[in-house]
């Protein structure tokens, strides 16, 4: 596998903030057992806005912020299970949208939360053969369409936003992917609009059980293949889903809290953009210091799972 480089990073959370106290007027819920369970206080649904809204902002942040001509991108990858088309994919709506070249790789990726994992690695693939040197990868969503606002067991976990990467290939820089999938229909999913169950459905014990298990697996399976160990790790990046099982995640591999980044406070479980989210934040704190290493980890519906390292 060919090293990248993390150029530039955006991130999209659209205006309409959701408390759990807003949540408790809905559904038979509240703040307390929300926060205790889940780690979450707020979350952002869309209002007028779309999936390729969030994703356009997220992407044009890290567009202008890279300094980088449009033309010069030659790979785009969407990584969503709340696309606003069954086709076209919201990559080829974003790729007319910000006015990339014709000619161009443009394509979705399902992995759910795993997404934007599944989008690195597979980016990082394709970017060996492609005459443009950068490509966009992103994670969007626009989950508050699919969710069930009178279930208390799904509907506040999770929240709308969008993450975008613009990386490059460079093979002075570590870089290790590993996915994976279990193939698990029952515990979690969504069927989609027009179907019988058109809203996400959960097993939030099974999920949680699977979640530790797995991360905790491929995190070691990147460090191995890497040859490092959590010491020579300067960020551990968690699927933001639930704090427990990032503060799990923690324990089982025994990593500092300084080493740790969480955001799940603000914005729920934003599926396959909560990474991106996360490394635009910490980007933006000056935290991704040149030859800085993030091992990032996460799981969702498939049940899929995925480990990447990357270096700064
Ligand atoms: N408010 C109040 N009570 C609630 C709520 C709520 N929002 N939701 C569920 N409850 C109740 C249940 O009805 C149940 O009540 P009962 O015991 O009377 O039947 C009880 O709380 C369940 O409580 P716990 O067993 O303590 O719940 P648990 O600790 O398992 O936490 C949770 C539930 C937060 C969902 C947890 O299991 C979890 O986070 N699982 C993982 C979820 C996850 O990561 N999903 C990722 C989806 S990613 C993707 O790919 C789309």
């Amino acid at each position: 596998m060919i090293g990248i480089d993390l150029v530039s990073t955006g991130r999209a959370i659209p205006g309409n903030i959701i408390t759990n106290d807003d949540l408790s007027k809905i559904v038979d819920t509240n703040d307390e057992w929300i926060t205790s369970r889940t780690g979450i206080r707020q979350r952002n649904f869309c209002k007028e806005e779309k999936n390729w809204n969030l994703a356009y902002e997220a992407a044009s942040k890290a567009i202008e912020k890279a300094g980088i001509a449009k033309e010069e991108i030659g790979l785009l990858i969407v990584a969503t299970f709340t696309p606003d088309y069954q086709t076209p994919s919201v990559s080829c709506v974003l790729q007319e949208k910000l006015g990339l070249p014709s000619g161009i790789v443009a394509f979705d990726i399902n992995a759910a939360c795993s997404g934007f994992l599944y989008g690195l690695k597979v980016a990082a693939s394709l970017i060996e053969g492609q005459d443009k040197p950068y490509a966009l990868v992103i994670g969007s969503e626009q989950i508050s369409t699919r969710l069930d606002m009178t279930d208390r067991n799904t509907c506040v976990l999770f929240g709308d936003g969008a993450g975008a990467a613009i990386i490059k290939k460079n093979d002075n820089k570590k870089f290790v992917g590993i996915l994976g999938s279990e193939g698990n229909v029952e515990a979690l999913g969504c069927e989609g609009h027009g179907s019988d169950k058109p809203y996400v459905y959960m097993d939030g014990k099974k999920v949680f059980k699977f979640a530790v298990q797995n991360i905790t697996k491929v995190a070691k399976q990147v460090l191995e293949e890497a040859d490092l160990t959590v010491n020579d790790i300067d960020y551990v990046v968690c699927h933001q889903a639930n704090e427990r099982i990032i503060r799990s995640v923690q324990k089982f591999l025994d990593i500092p809290e300084e080493k740790l980044y969480i955001n799940i406070y603000n914005y729920g479980n934003t599926s396959a953009a909560s990474i991106p989210i996360v490394l635009d934040e910490m980007n933006e704190k000056g935290l991704l210091k040149a030859r800085a290493k993030v091992l990032c980890v996460g799981f969702g519906a498939g049940f899929t799972w995925g480990g990447v390292l990357l270096e700064v």
